[in-house]
């Protein structure tokens, strides 16, 4: 409608006149989605962030978090009002410097209504005043923030964000983070970047900062009781480690693991080319998860990971995920072969390392260890659908299909493109299908067949496909 009103009066000196009052009066509202068809409300349109400021108090004792986010960003459309996803109790809203009217509506939509409509490609500036306790909150039985014995953690994929700062909370919009969270003394508080401390009477502030874009999902917040260590690499990157003191049995378990990120992230380093962010680091918070996760610079380790004794392979896998999930970042939540598929490739590459089995044996074996009539190969790793985001499949038949492509294209082109992508798209986002005319450049080699075999058919592969399981 607005085109069409500029072409059609483009001819005259009255453009300019009929254009300005016209989209100040089509400005509409931004979508309360992105567009990702597996998350139908993540994210919103109509703008893009560039930066988070996270000011944050927090009681340990009684939950209650209260601070303001700041966030710049961009209009993208002329925009009558937009969205954030948040679920805790709003205060205030000020849109650049003035209050705006806000609600909340859906799931995790705060919908934000400035005083003045925004004008298509100028700043904004949302600062946003919340007070809550976040564990008490709950979205259809869901509760992102993991309330622990000392505090709260949060750390989830796709969506955990939303329980303790307002965002755009889908990969496609990165973003700079500052974390600045103010704890009674005694508590410690994590998250991601390298860090700085103060002092107030009775209280201590941190202050994380990550200068490199990061995805909503991959910021992560702990508050509670940790043994908390800083040191550097031998090439000097900063490196922080944590462990909550009630790890129990786990403690020794998780130290012998977590405390080799240094060494391991020099060794993928050879893997996958230089190390992108500003610092590396792991947690392991009081919780009762099984996951771990990627949180970008800052990994989160759940204890029940070292409930075997040291598991370095995990510390390999979330490493993994810097390059294949952080620095590169889905388009779409339907790729996420691109981030589990390679982190578990990963693994099987410091197996090989190690000496306990190569890559090439644990694709056979893992192919074997699935009858045909296994549901693990009805879920298709290029696009496994929502709810198996994170099923087996995607990992581990997502890894078989990698050493698939190293079988097609020679140890030589495949090392070339692990190491050569994450270069290539440095700090964005990609699709499978990207990935695949890039190994195709690189290779020389048609990739179709094997990419639709291995990725998006529904069944099991015959004996031999790609050189897997060949007698
Ligand atoms: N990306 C995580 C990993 O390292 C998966 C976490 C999925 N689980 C969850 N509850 N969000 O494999
Ligand atoms: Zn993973």
């Amino acid at each position: 409608m607005r085109k069409r009103l500029i072409v059609s009066a483009a001819a005259g000196a009255l453009a300019l006149l009929l254009t300005v009052p016209a989209s100040a009066a089509q400005a509409g509202p931004g979508a309360a989605g992105i567009g990702d068809p597996y998350y139908p409300y993540a994210g919103n349109g109509g703008y893009d962030v560039s930066h988070y400021d996270i000011r944050l108090k927090y009681q340990p004792a009684t939950d209650e978090l209260e601070g303001t986010t700041t966030i710049l960003a961009t209009a993208t459309q002329d925009l009558s009002r937009f969205n954030l996803d948040f679920v805790l109790q709003v205060k205030e809203v000020l849109v650049n410097g003035r209050a705006a009217k806000f609600a909340t509506s859906g799931d995790q939509e705060l919908e934000i209504t400035p005083a003045r409509t925004i004008a298509k490609g100028s700043p904004v500036t949302v600062v946003v005043r919340y007070a809550d306790k976040p564990g008490e909150v709950e979205r259809g039985g869901f509760s992102g923030w993991i309330r622990t014995p000392d505090g709260g953690v949060v750390a989830n994929e796709p969506e955990g964000s939303a329980w303790w700062y307002p965002s755009n909370d889908h990969p496609t919009d990165k973003a700079t983070f500052d974390v600045s969270v103010l704890v009674p003394n005694g508590t410690q508080v994590i998250s991601n970047g390298p860090l700085t401390t103060s002092q107030r009477p009775g209280w201590t502030r941190y202050n994380y900062r990550q200068t490199k874009p990061q995805a909503t999902y991959l910021a992560t917040l702990a508050v509670g009781k940790f043994d908390l260590r800083q040191d550097t690499t031998p090439s000097g990157l900063p490196v922080i480690t944590a462990y909550s003191p009630d790890l129990g049995v786990n403690a020794g378990a998780a130290q012998a693991s977590v405390e080799r990120t240094g060494e391991l992230v020099d060794w993928l380093s050879g893997v996958f080319g230089p190390y992108p962010f500003d610092s590396v680091g792991g947690y392991v918070p009081n919780v009762t998860t099984g996951y771990a996760l990627e949180t970008q610079g800052q990994i989160f380790y759940s204890p029940a990971q070292f409930a075997r004794g040291a598991n370095t392979s995990v510390v390999v896998h979330e490493l993994a995920h810097q390059w294949y999930g952080d620095s590169v970042s889905v388009q779409r939540w339907s790729e996420i072969w691109l981030n589990e598929g390679f982190a578990r490739y990963a693994q099987w590459l410091w197996s090989e390392h190690e000496n306990e089995g190569t890559a090439q044996e644990l694709a056979d074996f893992t192919y074997d260890l699935h009858p045909a009539d296994d549901p693990f190969w009805s879920i298709e790793p290029g696009d496994p659908g929502a709810d198996h985001q994170f099923a087996g499949a995607v990992y581990d038949r997502g890894a078989i299909a990698i050493q698939a492509l190293r079988n097609a294209v020679g140890d030589d082109r495949f090392f070339a493109i692990l190491k050569g992508w994450p270069a290539e798209r440095k700090y964005g986002n990609a699709t499978i299908q990207q990935f695949q005319a890039y190994a195709e450049r690189v290779s020389g080699k048609p990739l179709g067949e094997l990419f639709n075999t291995w990725l998006y058919t529904p069944a099991k592969p015959p004996v031999g496909s790609s050189g897997v399981a060949a007698a």
